[in-house]
Order: C-alpha cells, then structure tokens, then sequence
C-alpha cells in the first residue's frame, strides 16, 4: 500500500503510545496451562444478544476499507457469512449500508457517529431500520478528530488531495494505483447515497453528542443499541441504565485520547461495576487467539478485531483475509485446549495466572 493508506490505517494519535501499549498489555496477561483433560473437541461457538455466532468475535467498524484493496468490503461481509460472525458497518464505509446487510446475509451491525446534522442520522436510521438491520453502535469517543500525526502529514483525505508527495507515493507503488485507479478511487458511499444531501467532512466536530443522543437514540431505535467507546466505569453504568443493550469497551485503537489507559485494563473496573450479566464487547489491541481469551477470562462476553484485518487484506486482498482469521481461529482453539477448556462458554476468571486475580471481586 502507499505509505499515505498504511499510515491511514496502522496510524494512531499523538504519540501513538497507547496504540503499542494496547497490545503490550495483553502480554502482561498470563493464563494458566492445565494437564491432562481431554481436549479433543472444542467449540468456540457463542451466544451474544440473542444470536448463536460461530466464534466469540468479529469485525470492529472501519471507515474506508477498500482503501486497502478494492471490494474489501465485500470480502469482509463473504467471510462475515463464512464464519457466521457479525461485521459491522461503519458509517464511514466505503459500501453503503444495503449493499453490505445483503452481501452479509444480515450479520452486519451498523455504526453511527452523530454530529451536527440530525437530518442525516434519521435518514441513516430509517435507511438502516428498512433494509433489517437489527444492531446498531453507537460510537461516542470521537466527539472530536484527535490529532494524527501520519495523516497530518500525509495530507490524507478523502477525496484524495493531490500533492507531488502523494504523487510519488501512488508513483511507487504501482499495483495498488492501477488497481485502486481501475476500481474507482474509494468514497463514503453512506452520504454518498444519503437523500440528506450531507457530505463527508474528515474532522467536522461531533463535539455536541451528550446524553440527550443517546436519549434521543434510545428512543429511535427499538432493535439493539450499543454504545462504543467507553472507558470509564461510572459513563458505563450510566449508559447501561440508560437502557442500552450492550457496551463496547474501546480506546479506538489509540486514535484518540493518546494518554488513555489500555481498554484490556478498564475491562475488569467496568465489568464489576455493570454487573456479571451485562453484556460487554471490547476491541483495541487484539492481535492473536490468546488475546481474545484473555480478553473474555477478564469480564468480556463478545470482541471485536480491527486492524489486523485491513492488514491482512492489503498484504494479500481476500486470501490475505482469509489466512489472518485462520490463524486468530487456531490460535484461539489451541489456547482454549492448553488451558484445559472443551468449549469457549466456560472460559472464566479462573484460566488466568492467580497472581492476577488479586484486586479483582467480581461475579
Ligand atoms: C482505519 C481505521 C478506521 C476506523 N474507523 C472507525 C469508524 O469509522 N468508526 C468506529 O467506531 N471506529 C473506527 N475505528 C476504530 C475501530 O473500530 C477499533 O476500535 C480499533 O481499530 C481497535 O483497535 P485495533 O485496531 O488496534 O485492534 C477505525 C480504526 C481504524 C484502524
């Protein structure tokens, strides 16, 4: 990919710390290997909101993924059905929110953000309710676009602004510029095809969401309501009584706030206070099978993966797809066996290293 697309993507804010560390936390984690248990068959099928999905995670919304290779949405929503597991559209996509419910044979979750322009929101919500999605996410830790330093300086944006920077960085990488020139250059097809007349505007501030949107939104959608982006036990208890279905527990992938805490460490606070039951999504940092357990074994009912799909899918387009889930799969399995479980709804507390569970009271 042109440094300007990677950079996109692997890009994080500020300092880009806290997108390292994300990852590093999960290292610190340690599970416990048990013996002598018959692990032959193991099921890593899991029940969330009412639906029996083939594997305890899927695909975090991602704005503008077939910048990476053209259709990878597409992809995205066939290996959505393949694995039977949820994708969730972000309203940033580059593929309109129909065509994606279709090609996923209505796996697919939609994302909104809301901004300023609530004429499009309801436009989205009618579009999204008449087409049968039945999930929808709210992410709300992006009121404001952090600082990114890579695309600052990259000049990203959508549409494309050409400089003679960007030019030799197309220049050079000629497979992806004929491809993506071949296929059309990506847009945001959700305002695209609004009937709002709304535009794309990289950065417009989303700075007056409140608790009033997430009334207002609670009130609109009757199917499930999930909020993304929380961090912080006492906002989650608020919007659980607020009557949300779920929380989705992210620091966007260290996009935003550069010196947030790792979301694997605001996991345990968050799930004691929310209660046993709750459900709880969580994203930022997943990079391998362990870390998904890891992730559950600390409160968590459901994941989402983000950036190693868009890798996966540039280095290689669907096939590269393909292989990264394989491996988060088999990784997955493996590590379930060698801590001695035969299926991922008994993953508990109890697989982590004792000298973890000190300070921690939940269940
Ligand atoms: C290229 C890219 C685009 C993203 N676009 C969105 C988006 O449109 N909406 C959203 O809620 N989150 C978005 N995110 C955040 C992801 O949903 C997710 O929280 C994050 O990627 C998780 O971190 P990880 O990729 O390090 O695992 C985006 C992330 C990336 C890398």
């Amino acid at each position: 990919m042109p440094r300007l697309v990677f950079d996109f993507v692997d890009g994080a804010s500020g300092n880009e710390f806290l997108s390292i560390n994300n990852n590093k936390a999960y290292e610190n984690i340690k599970l416990e290997p048990r013996v002598l248990i018959n692990v032959e068959e193991r099921s890593l099928k899991t029940k969330f909101l009412d639906t029996e999905y083939g594997l305890p995670f899927g695909f975090a919304p991602m704005g503008m993924c077939n910048l990476t290779w053209p259709n990878a949405d597409t992809m995205l929503a066939k290996e959505a059905i393949d694995n039977n597991i949820p994708i969730c559209l972000s309203m940033a996509a580059s593929t309109s929110l129909e065509k994606i419910y279709e090609l996923s044979n209505g796996l697919a979750w939609f994302q909104l953000y809301i901004g300023q322009d609530e004429d499009f929101v309801v436009d989205l919500l009618n579009r999204a309710k008449d087409c049968g999605y039945k999930t929808i996410i709210l992410t709300v830790d992006v009121p404001i676009l952090a600082r990114r330093s890579r695309d600052n300086r990259n000049g990203f944006d959508i549409p494309f602004r050409m400089s003679i920077k960007n030019f030799i960085d197309f220049a050079t990488h000629p497979n992806w510029s004929l491809r993506t020139l071949y296929h059309g250059a990506p847009t945001n097809m959700n305002y695209v095809t609004s009937k709002s007349g709304k535009r794309f505007v990289r950065g417009e501030s989303r700075g007056k969401i409140d608790w009033n949107t997430l009334k207002m939104l609670r009130d609109k959608w009757k199917g499930h309501l999930i909020v993304k982006g929380v961090m912080n036990e006492d906002d989650a208890i608020k919007i659980k009584n607020y009557g949300v279905d779920a929380i989705y527990i992210s620091n966007h992938g260290g996009r935003q706030l550069d010196c947030a805490p790792t979301s694997i460490n605001a996991l345990p606070k968050i799930r004691q206070k929310v209660g046993a039951k709750f459900p709880l999504i969580i994203d930022s940092g997943i990079r391998s099978g362990s870390d998904i357990l890891k992730a559950l074994a600390l409160g968590a009912n459901f994941v989402m993966i983000g950036r190693p799909l868009m890798y996966g899918l540039g280095a290689d387009s669907h096939p590269g797809l393909i292989k990264i889930l394989q491996i988060i799969e088999n990784e997955l399995s493996t590590a379930l066996g060698l801590v001695g479980l035969t299926d991922i709804k008994y993953v508990s507390r109890k697989i982590l290293s004792k000298n973890l569970l000190e300070n921690i009271s939940y269940e």
